[in-house]
């Protein structure tokens, strides 16, 4: 998984409160707090190219009316027929051993082959580093995003072993998932560039904070949501396995266009969801995605923090978005991408509040790329500025 980037710094505040920050675009439109809703404390912060999203202004829950649980049971055979096809059975997929060095070689060959590893690493900049260990990092919080889609009404595994399409593809997608996480981990740990104690202390915590994606126990919201996210995973994986290539690290760029393929199924199947979601409800689905949209979706890995610096998300978009491997322009690149894929701009038997959610998201890409120029023009004023990352042994990198 991975995340959302463009930003409006007027309204960009940054909360600080412990390591649980996130900021909010909508600071000055919030209401004042009443006693059951939680504000965050907002705090400026200097502006840098990217963004994270904004603060939810309140944790709504079970959003959806009871009666479109139905739909969801209703669509069970459908699941079954259209979704499930998307996971590959076990033995036909890779696994992390495959493009590691072999620990079952005898000692002299292994560790030749850790050090060709080690070799390979050398064309490529710490500041590569610093993204590879956020997406890694991203991977391995898998348990927050399990127990997220299991938070879905009408979808979640009720047993922990249920038959229901969802909950089998939910359980299989998990597992899909986990070798993500340890395919990078275990690279980075071999590879000697990174300090390992600082990863696992910035997982501990990031599992431990959870997330904030505003899906409201909601299956239309969060099958958007996974939908937007697979894609910008699908992007950025992509991108560090493109840069990996550029820096003569062919095996790690296959990894990497490896994991990246994988999203890219994960990301027909959540999309086919909506695309079915849009035939059978419409204007609940359109809704439902000019809704997430205009909470801007958050990035799964949005509450990270090593203990040492409260920036730390916002960091490492800022080095994601200035290496090119995930861009305030992927993202309104995907919204594109999913108004074609879902066809929303000829979406038809919409009422009158999914003709206005219609209109606002068919026209929302322009408007996030004229807001990200100018905020690109505002950094440029400010000029660049280095930040330390504990993950490289507090070394430098400009943002
Ligand atoms: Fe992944
Ligand atoms: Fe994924």
């Amino acid at each position: 998984m991975q995340g959302s980037l463009f930003l409006d710094t007027k309204t960009l505040a940054w909360p600080s409160r412990g390591h649980t920050q996130t900021s909010s675009h909508h600071l000055r439109r919030l209401t004042p707090p009443n006693s059951t809703i939680k504000f965050r404390q907002p705090q400026p912060i200097s502006a840098v190219a990217t963004s994270p999203p904004p603060s939810l202004t309140r944790q709504k829950t079970h959003s959806m009316p009871p009666e479109k649980v139905e739909i969801f049971k209703s669509l069970e055979g459908w699941a079954s027929e259209h979704v499930l096809p998307f996971l590959k059975p076990v033995d036909q997929c890779w696994q992390p051993s495959a493009f590691l060095p072999d620990p079952a070689l005898p000692k002299g060959e292994f560790l030749d082959r850790v050090q060709e590893l080690r070799d390979r690493t050398n064309g490529l900049p710490d500041e590569y580093f610093v993204v590879l260990v956020g997406d890694m990092i991203t991977e391995d919080a898998l348990p927050t995003y399990q127990s997220m889609i299991n938070g879905l009404d009408g979808v979640r595994d009720e047993t922990g072993a249920s038959s229901s399409p969802w909950a089998r593809w939910t359980r299989a997608w998990t597992a899909e998932e986990n070798r993500h996480g340890d395919l990078l981990r275990t690279f980075l740990y071999l590879s000697g560039r990174v300090d390992m104690l600082m990863i696992e202390k910035t997982v501990q915590y990031l599992i431990g904070a959870g997330m904030e994606p505003g899906t409201e126990n909601n299956p239309y919201l969060g099958f958007v949501y996974t939908s937007f996210q697979e894609r910008a995973t699908f992007i950025s994986h992509g991108n560090t396995a493109r840069l990996a290539k550029d820096g003569g690290d062919p095996v790690l760029a296959r990894m990497c266009g490896t994991i990246a393929s994988d999203e890219r199924r994960h990301e027909m199947a959540y999309s086919k969801i909506v695309e079915k979601l849009l035939e059978v409800d419409p204007t609940g689905a359109m809704v439902a995605i000019a809704d997430m949209m205009r909470k801007k979706i958050t990035m799964p890995a949005h509450l990270m923090y090593d203990g040492e610096d409260p920036k730390l998300f916002e960091h490492f978009a800022a080095v994601a978005q200035r290496l090119g491997v995930y861009t305030a322009d992927d993202y309104a690149d995907i919204l594109e991408f999913l108004i074609g894929r879902w066809r929303l701009e000829k979406l038809e038997g919409l009422t009158a509040e999914g003709a206005r959610a219609q209109e606002f998201v068919c026209g929302l890409a322009p408007r996030i790329r004229r807001l990200q120029e100018r905020a690109d023009e505002r950094a440029r004023k400010m000029g660049p500025h280095a930040v330390k990352f504990s993950w490289i042994f507090n070394k430098e990198v400009v943002l």
